[in-house]
């Protein structure tokens, strides 16, 4: 099968490592989709492993279409009665990009018409009662090209399981997890966060210094699909299990200011199942002090309209004062506050990403380099 892996802008190459460490080779990004061939087995391994990709979709057929009548002859000419059962709960999940058939909700209309034609006649089936395994189809026009995919995760990866409660503007667990795999960041190194809020930036570190694979506990929508063996996954989950460490660690440091976001940070551990290996405090960060050395610190720093800029400008430069005391750790961290650099210094890498539809930059500050490595 051909496969898609959709990945937040500005953290494909981080996506592309890790697809390639899963044992997939190289593979090429194309508009923000990686492309990949594999099997129900690696479908399966893809959504249990894969920690900065946002869903695992199978691209079910591409075609050219202006107009809905070729739209609906290259959707009805998929084999649906492959992947669906007259049961099926179909949601259609479409865009539209520089294409004739610019109407999304009319050309998802079109699109659920011909599989439901295609099933009735190839399965021999009257009616639909949508009762059963809910399939997202998704529709994707770039310049009259059609792309028609499944979504085999269901809900996005980012969805992990742990972050039940609300915080104050979290950044997206697989984009955490994308930075945290670009990082100097190892296990055996101290981590910190000290704008630790709802918890995602180390509770993703304890998840990558730990091995654990976060959608090991997971649901996905394949799972409850006729066309797949119900024998699939249990091993997999079992081999995420296996492959887990569970030796020493370097400390992971938590703080915030807020009583009620480090609970929640709190409760959010626990349910990942870290909730031993981060050091928790309620913290301004201008009194941060770390002891280790050579450590990595990655935040998210508040950059929300609601502090007025000359408090935020003060709010980096205590934050610079408290990190430039610690020279031989390494930060990155991610704003949209166009004065953190003349607050916090140059950063000696800058790149773009989104988090929440908001253009944010990912500063990179290196520290001094140990002598004898670590
Ligand atoms: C953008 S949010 C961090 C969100 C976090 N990455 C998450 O995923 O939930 C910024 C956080 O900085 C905290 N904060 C604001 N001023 C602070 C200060 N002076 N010292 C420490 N934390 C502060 C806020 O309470 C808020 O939780």
């Amino acid at each position: 099968m051909k496969l898609l892996i959709p990945v937040a802008s500005g953290i494909e190459a981080a996506a592309k490592r890790e697809i390639e460490r899963l044992g997939f080779g190289h593979a090429p990004a194309i508009r923000g989709r990686i492309a990949l061939s594999g099997s129900w087995e690696d479908v399966a391994k893809l959504n249990v492993f894969l920690r900065a990709g946002e869903r695992v979709l199978i691209l079910i057929g591409s075609f050219h279409a202006e107009t809905f009548d070729a739209l609906f002859e290259g959707v009805f000419s998929l084999p649906w009665e492959e992947f669906l059962t007259p049961h099926a709960r179909i949601l259609i999940d479409g865009k539209s990009v520089k294409s004739k058939l610019a109407a999304v909700k009319a050309a998802g209309g079109v699109v659920k018409k011909a599989i439901l034609s295609r099933l009735r006649e190839r399965l021999h089936v009257r009616t639909f009662d949508e009762r059963g395994e809910r399939a997202i189809v998704g529709v994707s026009l770039f310049e009259d090209e059609v792309q028609i995919t499944l979504d085999t995760s269901g809900d996005g990866l980012h969805r992990r399981g742990y972050r039940v409660l609300t915080g104050e503007a979290p950044l997206r667990e697989t984009t955490a997890a994308a930075i945290i795999e670009d990082s100097l960041y190892r296990r055996n190194k101290a981590f910190a966060d000290p704008f630790s809020g709802s918890g995602t930036i180390p509770i993703e570190a304890a998840l990558y210094a730990r091995n654990i694979a976060p959608g090991r506990d997971r649901k996905f929508d394949f799972e409850s699909w006729k066309c797949v063996q119900k024998s699939l996954l249990p091993p997999i989950r079992e081999e995420a299990r296996e492959g887990e460490y569970h030796g020493p660690i370097a400390p992971i440091y938590a703080s915030d200011i807020s009583p009620k976001a480090v609970e929640t940070a709190r409760e959010h551990a626990r349910r990942a199942g870290v909730l031993q290996d981060i050091t928790f405090s309620v913290r301004d960060v201008k009194d941060l002090s770390l002891q280790e050395r050579y450590g990595v610190l990655i935040s998210n720093p508040p950059y929300g309209e609601r502090i007025k800029s000359v408090d935020l400008f003060f709010l980096y430069r205590n934050f610079a004062a408290a990190f430039h005391a610690l020279p031989d750790w390494s930060a990155y961290f991610v704003t949209s506050y166009e004065g953190a650099e003349e607050a916090f210094g140059r950063a000696d890498k800058r790149r773009y990403l989104f988090n929440a539809n908001l253009k944010c930059s990912l500063l990179t500050y290196f520290g001094k380099k140990p002598e004898g490595g670590i």
